[in-house]
């Protein structure tokens, strides 16, 4: 016992003569508690707060690893001006060829790995529970509040808002992991430097291949069929009339296990490889695609409407499901859906006279920032609505006060002017937007030519079979529904 007395002395004194060492025995000691407090804490009861989880994970954790570099450093490099004996190699060849002082020895370094074995376990459970933090939505979405404050609103209203940011921008596999922290780190410096660029440009530079993560939990070569669209809308009237669209979707299959694939998910069979080159980074106008066949036939169609050359740099890009389905999860809505689906809710009273018409003006003025839209938004409907339909404001005003609201939440879920994100700034490529010049029209707008004449097909049946547009009572519905509503 004396000897272990000894040792703990020797080795406390060894720590003292370095001021390095001494600071990093400090700082370990102190740490210590709070961190192994706060991670079994967050191990237990998981700590939502992305702040706290910052302090622990990004300050405490890296505060203590530092101070056992101190001790450590000092111990080796930074001896006091006596002779530290401890550890050194002629100390050490000292023990092992005398016997008797063999024992000591032992324990010292049973000491040694009993202190090591403990910061292990510390930082263990500190790597376990950082790497969870790092990768968890809320670190993802929340920590950098305004940068990804649209990114994280548009995903809670996804039907995406329960799988996680990494699911989809790094999947599983070391690599992608490292990829990610190194782009993290760089984005850390560009948020502290407030260099970034807003809004945040998209494509995403680099994204993992959407097949390696999408694939994951969807499977389009197992899905067949075609899949019945029932869109409602509301008409910008007095009685804002509910109308429907149904559109039968020839969703296909990347090749079931009975036929061959075909329909949309057509581009994404195996045996398919569509190739495009894009006009300039954000793909919004294909210069040139290119299918490869089964049988290894290759056909070039180009575009002969293209108003730029694709630039030099401009990769050939292997299209998969973000072509199409490029807004999974962050789903920025035009206006006219944002207001119907708030309608469909009931956020907005539907009985309000031209409620439908008037949201849609004025969420469509310019606003300067987010309070800004929430106010005029008030202002604007308050003052159209005293004007027009004084008596029913009288009457009852918790209606508009209701109109109010679904309003601004129609703007703020998918306007953030501090982002310059306005209506429409991120374009979902799934349709073809109501100009037929987005999304699918990239390539199906008739003039993606091949030299033998072969056209990309823009004939509408090809995609989906339109059976109502925008019709208050479509026969369609009343046969299917059996004239039930
Ligand atoms: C279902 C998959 C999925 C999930 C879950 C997901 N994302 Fe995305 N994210 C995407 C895709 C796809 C893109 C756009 C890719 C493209 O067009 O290049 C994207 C783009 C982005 C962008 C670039 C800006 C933009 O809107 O194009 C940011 C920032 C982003 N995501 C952050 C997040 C954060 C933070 C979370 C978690 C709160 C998250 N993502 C969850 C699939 C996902
Ligand atoms: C971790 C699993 C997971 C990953 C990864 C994932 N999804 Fe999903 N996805 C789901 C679930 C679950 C649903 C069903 C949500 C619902 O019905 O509310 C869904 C729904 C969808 C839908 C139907 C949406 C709708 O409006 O009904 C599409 C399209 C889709 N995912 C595409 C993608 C794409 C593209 C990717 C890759 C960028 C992806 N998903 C990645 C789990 C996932
Ligand atoms: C050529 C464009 C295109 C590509 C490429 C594509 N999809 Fe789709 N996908 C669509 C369209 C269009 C729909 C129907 C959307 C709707 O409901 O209106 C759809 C529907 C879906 C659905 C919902 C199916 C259902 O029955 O509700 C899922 C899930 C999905 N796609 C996943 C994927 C995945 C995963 C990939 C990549 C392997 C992929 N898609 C590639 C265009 C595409
Ligand atoms: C990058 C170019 C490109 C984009 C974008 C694209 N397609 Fe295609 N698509 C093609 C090519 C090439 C063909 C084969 C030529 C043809 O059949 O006209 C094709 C064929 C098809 C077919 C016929 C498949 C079959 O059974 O033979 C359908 C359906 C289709 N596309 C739907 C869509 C839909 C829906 C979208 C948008 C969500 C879309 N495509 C976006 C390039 C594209
Ligand atoms: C290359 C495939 C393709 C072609 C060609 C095509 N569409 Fe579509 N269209 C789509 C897809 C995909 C959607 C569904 C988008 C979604 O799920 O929101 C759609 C949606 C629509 C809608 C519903 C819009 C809404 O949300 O209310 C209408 C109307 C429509 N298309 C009309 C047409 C007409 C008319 C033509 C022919 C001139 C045509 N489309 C050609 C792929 C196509």
């Amino acid at each position: 016992m004396r000897h272990l007395t000894d040792i703990i002395g020797a080795f406390t004194r060894g720590i003292a003569r370095s001021r390095v060492s001494l600071i990093g025995a400090m700082i370990v000691t102190v740490t210590t508690p709070f961190l192994v407090g706060a991670i079994v804490y967050d191990l237990i009861w998981h700590i939502q707060n992305p702040y706290v989880g910052a302090v622990i994970y990004m300050m405490l954790g890296p505060a203590f690893i530092g101070g056992l570099v101190l001790v450590f450093l000092g111990l080796f490099f930074f001896k006091g001006k006596e002779e530290v004996r401890l550890f050194t190699l002629d100390y050490l060849r000292d023990y092992f060829t005398d016997p008797s002082k063999f024992s000591r020895m032992r324990k010292l370094v049973f000491f040694a790995v009993f202190l090591t074995g403990v910061n292990m376990f510390i930082m263990g459970l500190l790597a376990y529970r950082g790497y969870h933090y790092m990768e968890s939505t809320s670190f993802c979405g929340q920590f950098c509040h305004t940068v990804m404050n649209p990114e994280y609103t548009a995903y809670q209203q996804s039907p995406h808002s329960r799988v996680s940011c990494v699911e989809c921008h790094i999947g599983s596999g070391a690599t992608w992991f490292v990829k990610s922290k190194v782009s993290g780190a760089r984005q850390l410096f560009a948020v502290a430097l407030d260099t970034y660029p807003r809004p945040i440009l998209t494509p995403v530079h680099g994204l993992r291949p959407a097949r390696e993560t999408c694939e994951q939990c969807h499977r389009p070569e197992l899905f067949h069929g075609e899949k019945l669209v029932v869109r409602e809308n509301f008409r910008e009237d007095e009685q804002n009339t509910p109308v429907h669209t149904v559109l039968l979707m020839r969703v296909g299959s990347a090749g079931d296990r009975t036929g061959s694939s075909h329909g949309i998910h057509w581009h994404v069979a195996p045996e398919n490889q569509i190739t495009y080159r894009a006009s300039d980074h954000t793909r919004m106008e294909i210069a040139e695609t290119t299918l490869v066949k089964p049988d290894g036939t290759q056909i070039v169609y180009t575009n002969s409407n293209v108003s730029a050359e694709p630039q030099p740099d401009q990769e050939v890009r292997v299209m998969d499901c973000i072509d199409c389905h490029n807004r999974p999860s962050h789903v920025y809505l035009p206006p006219s859906e944002a207001i119907n689906r708030k309608l469909l809710e009931g956020a907005i009273p539907k009985n309000l006279p031209f409620i439908k018409r008037q949201a849609m003006l004025v969420v469509q003025q310019p606003y300067e920032t987010s309070a800004a839209a929430t106010s005029g938004i008030a202002t604007e409907l308050n003052a159209w609505y005293q004007k027009n339909y004084p008596d029913l404001v009288r009457q009852n005003p918790a209606l508009l006060d209701q109109a109010i609201r679904g309003v601004q939440a129609a703007f703020s879920e998918n306007v953030f002017p501090e982002m310059n994100i306005a209506w429409n700034t991120y374009v979902n490529h799934i349709g073809h937007g109501e100009n037929f010049d987005i999304g699918c029209f990239r390539c199906h707008d008739g003039s993606h030519e091949s030299a033998a004449g072969e056209v990309i097909s823009a004939d509408c049946n090809v995609c989906h079979v339109i059976l109502a547009e925008d019709e208050p009572n479509p026969q369609i519905l009343e046969t299917i529904r059996g004239n039930r509503q």
